[in-house]
């Protein structure tokens, strides 16, 4: 290695180190602001030290890229709602995935035309194309998903376990022809094979348990930036994609954990299949609504009062309100804290990032374990756009696609208030128990003028 080569490491780890600090800094709404930023730096740092290489030389083409990039992205991060960042991420991550294929893919042609080909090379390339064919597909699956443009409920077919399983077996087999003989048709086979295997991996997932798969593919898209860092020869590339990949992959345990699947469970699909034996007992269920006025009356005389944001709170974006509603009745001397579920929202830390973008202070804020013993003490729980993470199904009917899924344990409460528009459900799809209990009453509305009317309640009181 010559001095310039030490130059241009030294400039790598320095990125590597940033994306380090970056990635601690995330672990916490706190200090998320600061992991921001060293991310960022380490993204200038590591663009600056790639483009001073001696043998990147065609400036005109990556200008070109930038700029056409730029053009497509800043106007959508402008634009990017914050409840529609999950099928961002999701496009986000299949352009990762398509970038692996195409590099791979060319890298393999111009190695064929130099007559420069190792096995290690051709190991590397296929596996790179490979997991970049899984991610982008598997990644599209995803956001039509998550953007409802297709259903959330899982379409499974007879014998898919099966099927993928030989699909899976195909590809190591063509993989290992590839390394061995290569040939564009092997290395065109084994990328359409995993370009099926991506959409069968991830069509038979239901809505709950979309959260997984999204930590998933963020965790294939690093792996797929790690294979396409060793077919560049580029150190910085395979650690960051190394980095991405393995946090995706702790990301994605915790998310089992929280949601009590095993990971195998998840990545098999199928779960949500009973929907409709749980809602098709044919009884006639009525629940309560309320007023604004009576459950503003009900909060001012409670000593403590719970709330529990979800996604439809994200949608109205209230949580100013909501903040202005924590004052009104921390003035008055009301204990009144927030239940966080960790698959609330659409994204891991959705309604962390609200809470914090509003104020609200952290030391109010608990974590399912430590807020579920404090249901029952609770004189109110004010629910607030949250659906799945509340419904008692998930504890007490074995047929339902949520048993097994630990909740926040609302329904414990004296008496709960949930603010939401219809009787329509959660992301699921799957009918809320709570609703028709008798301590529950439904304030029907927009999440953000519901929140204000209590504000308005309490102020007038
Ligand atoms: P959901 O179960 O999705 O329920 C959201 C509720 O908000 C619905 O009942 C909806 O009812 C209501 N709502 C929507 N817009 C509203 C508005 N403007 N004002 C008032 N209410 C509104 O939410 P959740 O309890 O937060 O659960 C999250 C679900 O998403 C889980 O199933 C989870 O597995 C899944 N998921 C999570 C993630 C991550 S990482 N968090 C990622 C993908 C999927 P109305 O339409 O009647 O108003």
């Amino acid at each position: 290695m010559n001095v310039t080569q030490d130059i241009f490491a030294f400039g790598y780890l320095i990125a590597t180190t940033l994306f380090i600090f970056g990635l601690k800094g995330l672990s916490h709404p706190k200090t998320a602001l600061r992991g921001n930023t060293l991310s960022m730096a380490g993204m200038a740092v590591a663009i600056v030290v790639t483009l001073l290489r001696p043998d990147v030389n065609n400036y005109g083409i990556i200008l070109a890229g930038l700029l056409s990039g730029a053009l497509i992205g800043v106007p959508i991060a402008m634009k990017i709602k914050m409840t529609a960042m999950p099928q961002l991420v999701a496009a986000l991550h299949s352009f990762v995935g398509l970038a692996a294929v195409l590099v791979a893919g060319g890298t393999y042609l111009m190695h064929v035309q130099e007559g420069h080909v190792t096995p290690l090379l051709l190991t590397e390339l296929v596996v790179g194309s490979a997991i970049g064919a899984v991610t982008f597909t598997g990644s599209l699956i995803a956001f039509g998903k998550l953007q409802a443009i297709l259903g959330s409920a899982p379409l499974v077919f007879k014998g898919q376990h099966l099927f993928n399983a030989i699909l899976i077996a195909m590809i190591f087999i063509l993989s290992a022809m590839f390394a061995i003989n290569h040939s564009v048709t092997l290395f065109v086979a084994v990328t359409a094979l995993s370009l099926l295997l991506g959409f069968l991996l991830v069509l038979p997932i239901g809505g709950s348990d979309m959260p997984v798969v999204v930590s998933m593919l963020n965790s294939y898209s690093g792996w797929a930036a790690s294979a396409t860092g060793f077919t560049l020869n580029n150190p910085l590339l395979i650690a960051t994609g190394a980095l991405v990949g393995s946090s995706g992959a702790i990301l994605s345990y915790i998310m089992c954990k929280a949601m009590n699947r095993s990971l195998l469970n998840v990545i098999l699909g199928g779960f949500g299949t009973t929907v409709e034996a749980a809602a098709a007992d044919g009884t006639q269920k009525t629940c309560r609504s309320a007023s604004t006025e009576d459950a503003a009356f009900m909060f001012e005389n409670a000593s403590s009062v719970i709330v529990v944001p979800g996604y439809g709170m994200a949608v109205a974006q209230a949580q100013h309100a909501v903040k202005e509603l924590y004052e009104q009745l921390h003035h008055r001397g009301v204990d009144v804290k927030f239940a966080i579920h960790p698959v609330a929202g659409r994204m891991p830390g959705h309604m962390n990032v609200l809470l914090a973008e509003s104020e609200i202070p952290y030391d109010s804020v608990l974590e399912l374990e430590d807020v579920n013993p404090e249901f029952a003490r609770a004189d109110a729980v004010l629910i607030i756009g949250a659906n799945d993470v509340v419904n008692p199904a998930a504890r007490t009917n074995k047929s339902s696609p949520l048993y097994g899924m630990p909740i926040l344990d609302a329904y414990k409460s004296k008496m709960v208030y949930v603010i939401k528009r219809s009787m329509n459900p959660g992301y699921s799809g799957v009918e809320n128990d709570l609703f028709y209990l008798d301590n529950c009453s439904l304030i029907f509305g927009d999440a953000k003028k519901v929140c204000e009317g209590l504000v308005n309640c309490l102020k007038s009181a």
